[in-house]
């Protein structure tokens, strides 16, 4: 019903129209962005006010796959890093760059760059059965979904981010990972399909400092929380043991703290 919604407000709004209506349409986003801005922390209640106006520029002006509640969640996390901890921050998947214009501001307000990895040619060819998500809703996700041109991410974040933040590794989880050796104080991944998430995990999570965070936004997909889940894939592959997951199997947003 609601995606069937979606899908007919996208066929009858003007891009921008459409944009506009899904910034505004979810009540728990609201809520979220009030009681960002209520809640105390680093920023002065004028910059949590600033920060949030900004988020929903972005989110009028790019189209996107995340939530303010849920990106709000992931700055706060930034916000909150251990003071003095190492590392740049890190975004697997990008799509058109709403993402990235966000976590630019959030980068810059801790003086962090943030390294953006995608092919930007979209999703890479798969052949996982992807079915229902854990709200019942099926998922599209076919080859050369989610694509954004380097080009048209960097002129996002140019207009509303901080571009001179950046970092843009652009190809192959596969390709371009491996030569990554940079510690990490938190990454988001965004990337929809379980190999991809392999790879992820494979080659940020070692790199992740004690006391960082690794959110995922791919914990509604039941093949993506297989990997998070299998503490095998974590001994052989990461090299540890399966560290604790919040909200794994529960939300779309998951969250992997790193301990000691
Ligand atoms: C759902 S989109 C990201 C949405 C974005 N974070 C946002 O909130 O608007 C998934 C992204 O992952 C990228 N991606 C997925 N698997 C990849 C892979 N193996 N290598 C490179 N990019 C990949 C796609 O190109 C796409 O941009």
């Amino acid at each position: 019903m609601y995606a069937k919604l979606t899908r007919m407000l996208r066929r009858v709004l003007p891009p921008a129209g459409y944009r506009f209506v899904k910034a505004l349409r979810h009540w728990q986003d609201m809520v979220a962005c009030v009681l960002f801005i209520s809640a105390g922390g680093k920023l002065s209640i004028r910059e949590r006010i600033k920060l949030v106006k900004k988020l929903y520029v972005i989110s009028i002006n790019i189209d996107s796959s995340h939530t303010q509640k849920q990106m709000l969640e992931y700055i706060k996390a930034i916000l909150s890093l251990p003071s003095g901890i190492e590392g740049v921050l890190v975004e697997a998947g990008c799509y058109k760059g709403s993402s990235t214009a966000k976590l630019s501001l959030a980068a810059d307000m801790i003086g962090k760059d943030l390294v953006v990895f995608d092919s930007f040619q979209g999703l890479p060819e798969h052949n996982e059965p992807h079915d229902r998500n854990i709200y019942g809703v099926r998922t599209k996700l076919e080859k050369g979904g989610y694509r954004g041109t380097l080009e048209e991410v960097r002129e996002n974040v140019r207009r509303f981010g901080k571009i001179d933040r950046c970092r843009f590794m652009e190809g192959w989880f596969d390709s371009t990972m491996p030569e990554f050796k940079k510690s990490v104080s938190a990454a988001f991944l965004d990337v929809d399909l379980a190999s991809s998430t392999r790879t992820c995990l494979k080659y940020l999570y070692p790199l992740l400092e004690t006391g960082g965070v690794l959110y995922s936004h791919d914990g509604d997909l039941p093949l993506v929380t297989e990997v998070y889940n299998d503490s095998v894939f974590w001994l052989k592959e990461v090299g540890c043991e399966k560290p604790l997951i919040k909200g794994l199997g529960k939300t779309k947003l998951i969250k992997v703290i790193k301990n000691a």
